[in-house]
């Protein structure tokens, strides 16, 4: 063989050992060769391209990581909408489901579930075109997704080429989730904090955060995983049930968790929980063929019990009809399909115990009573502190310090206490009580009769300066993007700013003073700053931070006043007429304004350059002058939402009233959705609202 030849050869060879060894490593958690002899394997590899640039396969594993990191990610549109599931509670949940399944299939024959674990990390699409892995698109809204094509290249149980058998698809798109372990999540946060890098909360953050990496070079460091369920776009593909598109899946050497009979399951599942042996082998043939709802619904518990000896976190099981053309007789309904069913886990809980109750002072001065506690893993998360919100809800609870408490976790929502152990109650623990005066500045807090509140009344008590400037930077206010909180409160530490105005004073100088701060950071700084003066009037008007205007408040008054200054003008009356204004909220802006202060604060602010951009409004546009109220979840975000209406002429208002035109009703409408229904208030899904706007 001559030379070249010789090394192409090599090169396949070593191609499909580093394959081999991938999947051995990652796949089956057996490896036959030492990281050293991979590494060796690799270094061969990467010689004989480096040699022979021509030589270099576009599967090749040196392939995985590019040079380069990425500007920013660009935004592609699925084939196919990316859409969500229904969510079940129980049994009874799940029994109902089935029964819908029935009368939509108009038959009353036993139905054939393929039952799955529900992964928590974030659902990716892989794009295979012509065999080789093109893209990788993140689900974003469900219609449109960020392309992380490098970041997922990096992961090395993904092939980057089919097998030639699947070279002739043209497309073939795959979804799944992409996740970490919990045992390399546990292993980079070790090495995050040796490294005094930032540790993640959990696993999904880990996930989500490594996908986002702009270089790909980190991510590539990431441990991560993707697990694959269900399909994108397959045109040219034919398959007739979900068992066998994932068994085609797992043929094509992508990695998807292994299917059994329920019966199969059920044998190994219950033999593994019973076994005791503490180095047990990963339980992964995780997903069955059940044979209607009664065995789907014995998946489902058998899940829950193994859910914590699983090697990566899960927050329920899904349950798919199996057959495709069942699927397709049922089609959807609004965002979710109606064969498909998420049977969620309750939230999971820990007891622990409360060392001490700290005051913390917010924005508007109120006093938050926080209970430290002891670390404790709630779901996979480490738990140390959980709100206690206020007196009446200590009082309530009668959370003491030294108490044991029940803490839980549902989803992302912060942790709680919902309940003390008072038998485990030392003798010696006190009711808690809020101090009289403010912990930060001293001076007298107060309680508001019918109030729950606590409050300092210092206007200009440090911890509510703060706060304030706080929310006044942040993003969806006045998006001063380059100061985060820690910076704010260096700035007012060191007394370069007490108010909103001072912020449009700074000089590059004044910033040089801050510890850690240099020549480009504080050029960005006064930049971001300088940028932030172009805003819009809802923007601005919600900045300010005037208790009880929110986002929807202020729109709704930047859009009946006009400007700032006939806003300052606004009797008790003008403003109580406006529908979705309410006299507390009047009231609360009134007094704001009667403050000689404030006002003269405001004009500091206009006279500082800040300019709004009046956002075009359409006024001939199909919903021009109608009234739209948003509930339940919406492929896009409420407030996008809400701006979008109001761009297009319409009011968003925020409590359905005789006087509203349409409801536009997401999964999980409640009450909103019953009161139109009442009143008789058309009623729009996502579809329909585009239609309407369209
Ligand atoms: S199937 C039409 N299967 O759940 C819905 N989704 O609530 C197709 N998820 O965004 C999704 N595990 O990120 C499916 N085994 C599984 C899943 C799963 C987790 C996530 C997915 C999706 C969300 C929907």
């Amino acid at each position: 063989m001559s030379k070249p030849a010789k090394n192409e050869a090599r090169r396949d060879e070593l191609i499909e050992l580093i394959r081999y060894h991938d999947n051995l490593y990652y796949n089956a958690d057996t490896p036959e060769i030492t990281d050293r002899e991979y590494d060796k394997l690799y270094a061969e590899l990467k010689k004989i391209e480096e040699d022979q640039p021509s030589l270099v396969r576009e599967d090749s594993p040196t392939q995985r990581v590019p040079g380069q990191p990425l500007d920013k990610f660009e935004k592609q549109t699925h084939t196919l909408p990316m859409l969500s599931l229904q969510n079940s509670f129980d049994a009874e949940d799940l029994m109902a489901f089935d029964g819908r399944v029935k009368k939509g299939l108009g038959s009353e024959d036993v139905v054939e579930y393929y039952c799955e674990p529900k992964l928590d990390g974030l659902a990716m699409e892989l794009i295979y075109r012509n065999g080789r892995l093109s893209g990788a698109l993140t689900r974003g809204d469900g219609y449109e997704g960020e392309l992380v094509t490098e970041n997922v290249k990096t992961i090395r149980t993904l092939p980057l080429a089919l097998p030639e058998k699947w070279q002739h698809l043209e497309l073939f798109e795959i979804r799944g989730e992409v996740l970490m372990l919990k045992k390399d999540f546990g292993a980079l946060n070790d090495l995050q904090q040796d490294a005094g890098q930032k540790t993640f909360a959990n696993p999904r953050n880990a996930a989500a955060g490594s996908i986002r990496q702009l270089d790909p070079a980190i991510a590539a460091g990431r441990p991560l995983r993707m697990f694959c369920y269900a399909p994108g776009s397959t045109p040219n593909l034919s398959v007739e049930t979900q068992s066998e598109f994932i068994s085609i899946a797992r043929e094509m050497g992508l990695p998807a968790l292994a299917c059994l009979s329920f019966a199969d399951f059920k044998k190994a599942a219950e033999a593994f929980l019973k076994s005791k042996s503490k180095t047990k082998k990963p339980f992964t043939n995780l997903s069955a063929i059940c044979s209607g709802i009664e065995e789907a619904i014995s998946y489902y518990e058998l899940i829950q019990r193994l859910r914590h000896d699983l090697p990566f976190e899960i927050d329920g099981v899904v349950m798919k009809v199996n057959s495709y053309a069942a699927q397709e007789e049922l089609g959807f309904v609004s965002r979710c399909p109606r064969w498909a069913m998420a049977g969620k886990f309750e939230p999971e809980k820990a007891t622990t115990q409360v060392e001490d109750i700290i005051v913390q002072v917010g924005r508007t001065g109120a006093l938050t009573p926080v209970a430290i506690m002891k670390p404790v893993q709630v779901g996979g998360v480490t738990v140390s502190n959980a709100t206690l919100h206020n007196q009446d809800e200590i009082d309530r609870k009668d959370v003491r310090i030294g108490d044991t408490v029940w803490v839980q976790r549902a989803g992302d929502v912060i942790p709680e206490i919902i309940e003390v152990d008072k038998s485990k109650r030392p003798k010696s623990a006190k009711p808690f009580l809020l101090p009289e005066n403010c912990p930060v500045c001293g001076e007298p807090a107060e309680k508001v009769e019918g109030e729950v509140v606590t409050r300092c009344t210092n206007p200009t008590c440090p911890a509510v300066v703060r706060e304030g400037l706080k929310h006044f930077v942040s993003k969806r206010a006045m998006n001063v993007d380059k100061l985060g909180d820690k910076l704010i409160e260096q700035m007012v530490d060191a007394d370069l700013i007490e108010t909103f105005s001072d912020l449009y004073k700074l000089t590059q100088k004044d910033i040089l003073t801050l510890e850690r701060q240099g020549k480009k950071s504080s050029e960005n700084i006064i930049a971001s700053i300088e940028a932030s003066k172009k805003s819009t009037l809802p923007k601005f008007i919600y900045s300010l931070g005037i208790r009880f205007v929110g986002e929807q408040t202020a729109r709704i008054l930047a859009s009946e006043f006009g400007s700032v200054e006939s806003l300052q003008e606004a009797n008790l009356d003008q403003l109580t007429e406006i529908n979705d204004i309410g006299p507390k909220v009047a009231e609360s802006i009134v007094k704001a304004f009667s403050k000689p202060k404030f006002r003269k604060e405001i004009n500091k602010l206009l006279n500082s350059g800040i300019e709004f951009e009046t956002t075009e409004v359409k006024q001939n546009s199909q919903i021009s002058g109608k009234t739209i109220v948003v509930t339940g979840t919406l492929p896009m975000g409420r407030n996008e939402i809400k701006d979008y209406i109001t761009s297009l002429g319409a009011k968003a208002g925020s409590s359905v009233s005789k006087k509203t035109d349409y409801l536009l009703a997401g999964d999980s409408a409640g009450s909103k959705l019953d009161k139109a229904q009442e009143l008789g208030v058309e009623i729009l899904n996502w579809e329909q609202f585009l239609e309407l706007v369209k």
